[in-house]
């Protein structure tokens, strides 16, 4: 058995926990909206066409904003054909599917209200511009008046919508996209259109578009000129980060989170270099609004496009995860709550079917693939402050790294005074025994040891065996004059809970 060392502080805090670190993202692909949160006729469904079983799992999850309606889908999208009663048929150039626009932004809304959470709305701005921007604005937010507010009292919305969050376009750096953009180009049309939002509705935030990825060989310029831009009318800029494990190596797989440590500690350095640059008094924090691991599915899409291209609600990104992804899931919450002080929105990509913590068979049942746990549990436990954990664990090396430390963990002090600490443990064979010091906050107990772990790091949940992987009561250990003992078995994501 191992032995690491977490030493936790009141005083040693990171920042507050902001509660939309908890979103989530639905984009017109796949079936994450037909066949996912929208099926008329299912057993399930309620007046609308809602799933009734998909909106109970979206509220265990405790998501706080959604991002929609996407994504590369987005930038071909043109609001307008998404309300009113004229719903033309479209073709999605993201996806090579056709999109009906039977749900649109009032029945997302509503949708929205059904699941306890927030809108996160993302404008065109690969085929269209500011006119369009100030146009969706007005339509959603402005009370009435003026001809896009009165065409949405006319829709059946009296009251405004009041989203509150805004992203300005979807991943404009990435040559896939439709209306890619040099950094000029998109710092300068970002800006604009920033303008005109926020002169609709002062109230509003806005987030700019980071890299596509850490990968990209634009990363960093395209950060620093696009901001040189448009600093002074946005409020956050993007990250987007999948992972895979397509050679097989676990260890290597599981040391990935650091990639994303160091890609938000990048991002802060360029914000803060460009505040500097411009002596500006404002601060841009971050949205890391798509993070996940997407590999799985990447052969079986390339084959639905060959058999059915322009199909509508094509089965694509129907990544099945399996033990080892919940891990590194785990891992990358655990990276957010550990950056809590600059990353204020987060969005898993994606909720429901697309790459999804939530799957659905048409007209049949639905359940939670093994990343749902994490989240769940980060969701509901990981709210309050996040705490500095000084840790002394062992580490190994890996492809890209040369010292990644066994124990990965963050720690929240709630509002109730109660400790969690997140514990991934990446080693794959032996348990480690766990000391924490806890004496700073006075008596705790262990409430609970909420463990997740599967001895084949494969094992994956399905609709007909949807609890292979699923949370357990962990070993637990001893707590004596706020010293702890824990055991942590190897491979394993590990929740301990302390209150007085
Ligand atoms: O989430 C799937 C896709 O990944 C999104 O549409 C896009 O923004 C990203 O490349």
């Amino acid at each position: 058995m191992k032995n690491a060392k977490i030493i936790l502080d009141k005083d040693y805090i990171i920042g507050r926990v902001d509660p939309r670190i908890y979103g989530s993202f639905i984009e017109h692909l796949g079936r994450a909206v037909y066949g996912g949160i929208y099926e008329p006729g299912h057993p399930m469904a309620d007046a609308q066409g809602f799933r009734r079983d998909v909106l109970q799992m979206v509220r265990k999850l405790g998501v706080s904003v959604v991002r929609y309606p996407g994504g590369n889908f987005v930038s071909g999208f043109n609001w307008e054909d998404s309300v009113g009663r004229n719903r033309p048929s479209r073709l999605d150039l993201a996806w090579f599917t056709t999109e009906s626009n039977a749900v649109g932004l009032h029945e997302f809304a509503d949708w929205a209200k059904k699941a306890d959470t927030e809108i996160m709305y993302a404008i065109n701005l690969g085929t269209r511009g500011p006119e369009n921007a100030r146009d969706i604005v007005e339509y959603a937010n402005h009370p009435g008046g003026s001809k896009f507010s009165d065409m949405r009292i006319a829709n059946g919305a009296k009251d405004p919508l009041n989203i509150k969050l805004w992203c300005l376009g979807n991943e404009m750096d990435g040559p896939w996209q439709m209306g890619h953009k040099t950094a000029l180009e998109y710092g300068r049309i970002a800006n604009e259109s920033a303008k005109l939002m926020k002169w609709v509705d002062p109230s509003i935030e806005l987030v700019a578009c980071g890299s596509s990825s850490s990968d990209m060989p634009t990363f960093g310029s395209w950060e620093l000129t696009m901001l040189d831009e448009c600093y002074e009318n946005i409020d956050y800029v993007s990250l987007h980060r999948y992972y895979g494990n397509p050679t097989n190596d676990t260890p290597g797989f599981l040391a990935r989170s650091m990639d994303m440590d160091e890609f938000i500690r990048t991002v802060v350095s360029i914000c803060d270099a460009v505040k500097g640059k411009k002596h500006s008094k404002k601060q841009i924090n971050l949205s890391f609004d798509e993070w996940n691991v997407w590999y799985h599915s990447r052969e079986q899409d390339e084959e639905i496009w060959k058999r059915e291209k322009w199909g509508p609600a094509l089965p694509l990104l129907e990544d099945v995860y399996n033990f080892e992804d919940a891990l590194l899931a785990g891992s990358m919450l655990i990276t957010l709550l550990r950056n809590a002080d600059r990353v204020k929105i987060a969005c898993l990509a994606q909720l429901v079917n697309v790459i999804a913590p939530i799957m659905t068979r048409n007209g049949g049942g639905c359940w939670a693939q093994t990343i749902f746990w994490p989240f769940y549990h980060a969701s509901k436990y990981g709210r309050g402050t996040s705490l500095k954990a000084l840790v002394d664990s062992p580490v190994y090396s890996c492809a890209d790294y040369d010292a990644v430390p066994i124990i990965d963990t963050a720690a929240v002090l709630g509002d109730d005074n109660s400790v969690t600490v997140f514990v991934v443990s990446r080693d794959l064979k032996e348990d480690c025994l766990l000391d924490l010091d806890l004496r700073a906050f006075g008596d705790l107990k262990l409430q609970e040891h909420i463990l997740l772990h599967h001895d084949d790091v494969k094992a994956v949940n399905t609709e007909e065996h949807p609890d292979t992987v699923v949370p357990a009561m962990g070993p637990g250990g001893t707590v004596d004059g706020g010293k702890a003992q824990i055991r942590v078995p190897a491979l394993s994501w590990n929740v301990l809970r302390f209150a007085r």
